[in-house]
């Protein structure tokens, strides 16, 4: 695992555009394709728009990237929670990538049916019998250190057959639909990216202390054979002993 600080936000982020550029390369390169999958929240939303712009958008060859997400919220896609519209706007609407490499969960099926076709189109897409092996998964981690749709106690946290699990968050009274942990840790390259003082504690909670950090969901992201790297900016690891 390997941890790097950096001051600000825009630096956090036009680090992980400059992994997303090189790993692209180097998967399209090496077997013509890369895959990607995104999440939600707001960390990621600058990172988003840093692919799209000027400096990084050309570095990229769109037709051979691959996206999807490690979960949705359970509304339609035009609705402003939608990880789907986030990911759309700040990015896909302003890159040159084929209607087909884009692989949405489509939450308007309810949360079950939408669970078991996007499994289905991961299935088609990866391999029938095999688990999905993305190229580069993003994460980001609630205060309450959950990550992609998987919170503290959760039965999705148990999954080990399915790829993708509709859950139901009690406390919020809504749905969504996650990728599974053995998808999330058979990535090759998985970042977390954390940002701003309200996740000091659950840094320090994940990172400070190894004792603690399977409590939680995003500590339980521990890729079998690829790599874990948290980009995380000054406020939030403002706990964490240097
Ligand atoms: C989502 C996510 C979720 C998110 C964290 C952090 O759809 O909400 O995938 O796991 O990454 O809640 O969110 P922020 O970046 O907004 O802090």
């Amino acid at each position: 695992m390997q941890i790097i600080v950096f001051a600000t936000l825009e630096d956090l982020s036009r680090k992980a555009a400059e992994i997303f550029v090189d790993i692209s390369r180097a998967c399209i390169i090496s077997k013509g394709r890369f895959t990607v999958a995104a999440s939600g929240g707001s960390t990621p939303r600058r990172l988003y728009a840093l692919l799209s712009s000027d400096s990084y958008r050309e570095k990229i060859d769109w037709s051979h990237v691959y996206f999807f997400w490690v979960d949705e919220r359970c509304v339609p896609k035009e609705h402003e929670d939608s990880n789907y519209r986030l990911v759309f706007e700040t990015l896909l609407s302003k890159i040159p990538i084929p209607d087909d490499n884009i692989h949405r969960i489509r939450c308007e099926k309810g949360s079950e049916k939408a669970a078991k076709a996007y499994e289905e189109d991961l299935r088609n897409f990866f391999g029938k019998n095999i688990l999905p092996v993305f190229d580069l998964i993003f994460l980001g981690i609630g205060e309450d250190g959950h990550t992609a749709s998987l919170f503290p106690d959760s039965e999705a946290l148990k999954e080990t057959d399915r790829l993708v699990v509709p859950v139901f968050i009690e406390k919020q009274q809504k749905h969504r639909i996650t990728l599974t942990l053995p998808v999330l840790n058979n990535g090759s390259q998985v970042i977390i990216l954390a940002s701003g003082s309200a996740k000091a504690d659950i840094i320090q909670e994940i990172l400070g202390r190894k004792d603690r950090a399977m409590q939680y969901p995003a500590g339980l992201v521990q890729p079998i054979r690829g790599n874990i790297l948290w980009l995380v900016d000054e406020e939030a690891a403002k706990k964490l002993k240097r």
